[in-house]
C-alpha cells in the first residue's frame, strides 16, 4: 500500500493533486510520500518490536537528507557504503551508532571517519580491510567493532547487476575463508569481531535465498563459539523486492517470522539493511509528454524524463509501471502502444516500451516505484540539470532538493586560457 492514489480520475500524493506539483515545480521531478517511507519502516519495525534488532535503511537507495531525517526520527539506523553517506546521515540528524558501513573498498579516510565518530559497525569485505582497519583503529588508540560480509554463493535469482551473493561476485568473505578470517580478527588488537553479515542481492522475489544464507551464517556462528568467537549480532543485510509489475515480492512480516523463528533461544541483535522495499514506491518519477511522433508504425512520446534521470530502465531492462496522471478523456488524444522515451541522443534511451496509453503533447506521466535507485543515479549526461525533488505530508508540499541551474552545471569547471 502507497499514498499514490487516483482521486476522480487524476493522481494524488496523500493529500495534493500530482498536477499541482508538477505545475508549481515543473517536470522534470521526483515526488515522495512521507507516510508511504513511515509505514514501509514500520512494515519491518512492527515485526520485530519482541526481538533485539536494528534498521539499517541501506540509503544508497534515496539519500536526500530530509528522506534520511524522516526515517532517523522514527528510529533508523542507516547502512552507509561512502563517507560522503555517512557525512549525510550526520548532517540529516541520523545517529552514528546506529550506523552500519558496508562496501568492498574502503578507503583509509573513510575508515578514519567512521572510527572516529563511533559507529555502529564495519562490515568488512576483505582480509585486507582487515589490516588497514586494524592499522588505523592502533594509531588512533580505537578498536574497531567488526563483522565480517561473508559470500555465502548462494544465487538469489534477481538481475546478475544486482546479485552480490555468488563466488563470482566481488563481494565479501567466501564462507569456506570465513572461520580463518574471524580467528585473525580476534588477534588484532584494534578489532573486535562483534557480528556476522551478509547481502546476496537486491530485488529478491523469494526469501528461499535469504533463509538459505541465514541458515549458512548460523552455521558459522555455532562454529564461532565453539571456538570461543561469540557474536552478538547477525545482519542479514537488505534485498526484498516491491512490486514493479506482476512480482509478488514476501511482504516484510513473512520474511521476517522465518528469520525470528531461526533466531529464536539465541542471544544475537538481528540487522537489516532495507533500501529498496522502504525507498522505492515511496516515490514517483513525474514527467511531461513534449510531443507525439510516429515513425512508420510505431508510436513515441518524447517526454521531458530521461535516462539520465532515470536510469534503470535503459540500465537494467527494468519495466516501472508508467501511468497517466489525468485519466480524463481529452479530444486531440492519441490511444497507441507508446514507447516512452527522453530526449537524450541515445536509443537506449527509454522511460518504458510498447506502454497502451491516451496521449497528447503536453499531457503528464507517472512512472511508479521511483522512489528508490532514482534520483541518487541520476546524472548530467546532456548538460541537463537533475530533477527536484519533491516530498509530500499530507497535505504539505516540501521542495527537498532544487532544480539544477543550467549555471550549476558548470560550476566546478574552469575554461584554459590561451
Ligand atoms: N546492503 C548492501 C550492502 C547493499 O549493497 C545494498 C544494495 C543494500 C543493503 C540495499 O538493498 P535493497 O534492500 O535496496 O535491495 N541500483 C540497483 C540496486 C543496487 C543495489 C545495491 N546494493 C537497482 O536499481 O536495481
Amino acid at each position: 500500500m502507497d499514498h499514490f492514489q487516483y482521486r476522480d480520475g487524476t493522481l494524488f500524493a496523500e493529500e495534493v493533486s500530482v498536477s499541482n506539483i508538477a505545475s508549481q515545480f515543473g517536470t522534470p521531478c521526483f515526488i515522495y510520500s512521507r507516510a508511504t517511507l513511515i509505514r514501509h519502516l514500520h512494515a519491518y519495525a512492527g515485526s520485530l518490536s519482541d526481538i533485539s534488532h536494528l534498521i539499517c535503511y541501506g540509503m544508497k537507495a534515496n539519500s536526500n537528507l530530509a528522506v534520511l531525517q524522516i526515517l532517523a526520527k522514527e528510529g533508523a539506523g542507516f547502512d552507509i557504503v561512502s563517507v560522503g553517506e555517512l557525512e549525510r546521515v550526520l548532517k540529516a540528524g541520523g545517529d552514528p551508532a546506529k550506523v552500519v558501513f558496508s562496501g568492498v573498498g574502503k578507503q583509509d579516510f573513510e575508515l578514519r571517519r567512521a572510527l572516529e565518530v563511533g559507529i555502529h559497525c564495519f562490515n568488512v569485505e576483505s582480509l585486507a580491510e582487515l589490516y588497514h582497519l586494524n592499522a588505523i583503529a592502533m594509531e588512533t588508540g580505537k578498536v574497531a567493532p567488526v563483522s565480517l560480509r561473508i559470500n555465502p554463493n548462494v544465487d538469489p535469482k534477481t538481475h546478475p547487476y544486482i546479485s552480490t551473493g555468488l563466488k563470482a561476485n566481488k563481494f565479501g568473505i567466501a564462507q569456506e575463508d570465513a572461520i580463518a578470517a574471524y580467528r585473525h580478527s580476534s588477534e588484532l588488537p584494534g578489532l573486535s569481531p562483534v557480528g556476522i553479515d551478509c547481502h546476496i542481492g537486491s530485488q529478491l522475489t523469494d526469501v528461499s535465498p535469504l533463509i538459505e544464507s541465514l541458515d549458512k551464517l548460523l552455521n558459522l556462528i555455532d562454529q564461532l563459539a565453539d571456538i570461543g568467537i561469540q557474536l552478538k549480532h547477525i545482519d542479514l543485510g537488505g534485498g526484498l523486492g516491491v512490486t514493479y509489475d506482476q512480482e509478488t515480492p514476501p511482504h516484510p512480516s513473512e520474511y521476517l517470522a522465518l528469520v525470528k523463528k531461526r533466531l529464536a533461544g539465541r542471544d544475537l541483535t538481528l540487522i537489516l539493511e532495507p533500501g529498496r522495499s522502504i525507498a522505492a514506491n515511496a516515490g514517483i518519477f513525474v514527467t511531461k509528454t513534449i510531443l507525439t511522433k510516429k515513425n512508420q508504425d510505431q508510436h513515441f512520446a518524447i517526454v521531458d524524463g530521461a535516462m539520465n534521470d532515470f536510469i534503470r530502465p535503459s540500465l537494467y531492462g527494468a519495466w516501472q509501471k508508467i501511468i497517466p496522471v489525468d485519466t480524463t478523456e481529452k479530444t486531440g488524444q492519441i490511444e497507441a502502444s507508446f514507447d516512452i522515451v527522453g530526449p537524450v541522443c541515445e536509443s537506449g534511451d527509454f522511460l518504458g516500451k510498447e506502454r497502451r496509453l491516451r496521449l497528447q503533447e503536453g499531457d503528464l506521466l507517472a512512472v511508479r516505484s521511483a522512489g528508490a535507485y532514482g534520483f541518487v543515479m541520476g546524472s548530467n549526461y546532456n548538460t541537463r540539470g537533475r530533477a527536484p525533488e519533491i516530498l509530500v505530508d499530507k497535505d504539505q508540499v516540501h521542495l527537498i532538493r532544487e532544480r539544477e541551474t543550467i549555471d550549476s552545471l558548470w560550476a566546478l569547471e574552469h575554461t584554459v586560457d590561451d
